[in-house]
């Protein structure tokens, strides 16, 4: 079965075509960052004009890669959530629009389920069951996964998510957008031990996280850091080093916990925070300490990219699963609601 994958969920537009039998033929991504760096985050109707413009060369473009004329095409699969209303919609009406006009089956795709799967593209995917750690721009969870469709949520940010923290700690210290890349970048020069940030919620147990704390202390560290005069570009980079080991360290002794309540071995990570290295050391160290495997996707299919929602609608097309005509999308989706195969 060869599947079209749209995704349009927040500020890429992502186009792959993915083949049950031979795999991931092409895949094509617009990145709007520089259309937002300008405001600091999303400008959410900028993010949806933009998509209307990407969409149909894009398809072309993965059309012509991969070799393939319309006529071939089993099935659209796009991200019907959750995301940017606006912007989901170009991405759910071309899907619609294009399997009409092919006489094809069109399906919404969960976004997260998307990312979740992503890790499943590479040459040694993981086996069911497992423990996937969802750290995106919008998301942090922890999320036990039987089976695609088969979720049970272990824990999650009660507010901000690693992603967001990453990005809001950049832009306070004048760093571009996206942050999580930039303080990266920044903490491998930064001295270690200058600064040391709390690991929320780790002296109590369960699996939630809370991000938005370590964002106000590395605010106040930086504040006294330009009061006190001195070098700032310093300061960033140590800023930087001393929030991400603390974000990585709060992640790794979550999954940790996680991987023992669920009895299994097997960590998945998932989503944009995925691709940051020191998070993979981490998880590494741990999961080779107690003799398991991490599995995580090639740094383009951690952040938003069509693969992912190709290979994802593909398994669900497989099962029979079909949708109508009607343009529907979703701003908020829990990922339980999703049907098991
Ligand atoms: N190397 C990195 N280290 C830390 N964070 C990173 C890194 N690379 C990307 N990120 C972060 O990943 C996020 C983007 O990931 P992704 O595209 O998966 O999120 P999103 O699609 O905006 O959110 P969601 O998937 O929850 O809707 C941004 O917050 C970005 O700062
Ligand atoms: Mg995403």
């Amino acid at each position: 079965m060869l599947v079209l994958g749209l995704e349009t969920s927040c500020d890429e537009t992502g186009v792959a075509l993915y083949d049950s039998e031979r795999g991931l033929l092409a895949d094509a991504l617009f990145s709007q960052i520089d259309l937002h760096r300008a405001y600091g985050g999303v400008v959410p109707e900028l993010a949806s004009r933009d998509h209307v413009k990407r969409m149909l060369p894009l398809i072309r473009q993965v059309l012509a890669e991969a070799g393939c004329v319309p006529s071939q095409i089993d099935a659209v699969a796009y991200t019907a959530g959750p995301g940017l209303v606006g912007a989901l919609l170009v991405g759910a009406a071309c899907a619609q629009a294009l399997a009409f006009a092919w006489g094809i089956p069109a399906l919404g795709v969960h976004h997260m389920e998307g990312h979740l799967l992503a890790p499943m593209l590479e040459p040694q995917p993981p086996e069911f069951p497992f423990v996937a750690l969802l750290v995106s721009g919008g998301h942090t969870q922890l999320v036990r996964v039987d089976g695609i469709g088969r979720y049970e949520l272990m824990g999650e940010s009660l507010d901000d998510a690693a992603g967001e923290a990453f990005d809001k700690t950049a832009k306070m210290m004048g760093l571009n957008y996206p942050g999580g890349p930039e303080i990266a970048r920044l903490a491998a020069q930064g001295v270690e031990g200058r600064f040391v940030f709390p690991r929320p919620m780790c002296d109590r147990p369960g699996l939630d996280f809370s991000f938005s704390g370590l964002k106000t202390f590395a605010l106040n560290t930086w504040q006294q850091c330009v009061g006190a005069g001195g070098d700032h570009e310093q300061a960033r980079c140590d800023i930087s080093l001393a929030f991400q080991q603390a974000v990585v360290e709060t992640l790794t002794i979550k999954c940790k916990r996680a991987l023992k309540q669920a009895g299994l071995k097997r960590l998945v990570i998932a989503g944009g925070v995925s691709a940051n290295k020191a998070l993979r050391v981490s998880l590494e160290k741990m999961l080779g300490d107690m003799k398991g495997d991490v599995y995580y996707a090639r740094p383009q299919f951690c952040t938003d990219n069509g693969a992912m929602i190709a290979y994802a609608g593909c398994q669900r097309l497989q099962a029979g699963q079909q949708e109508s005509l009607a343009i529907s999308v979703q701003a908020r989706w829990p990922m339980e609601q999703l049907s098991p195969l």
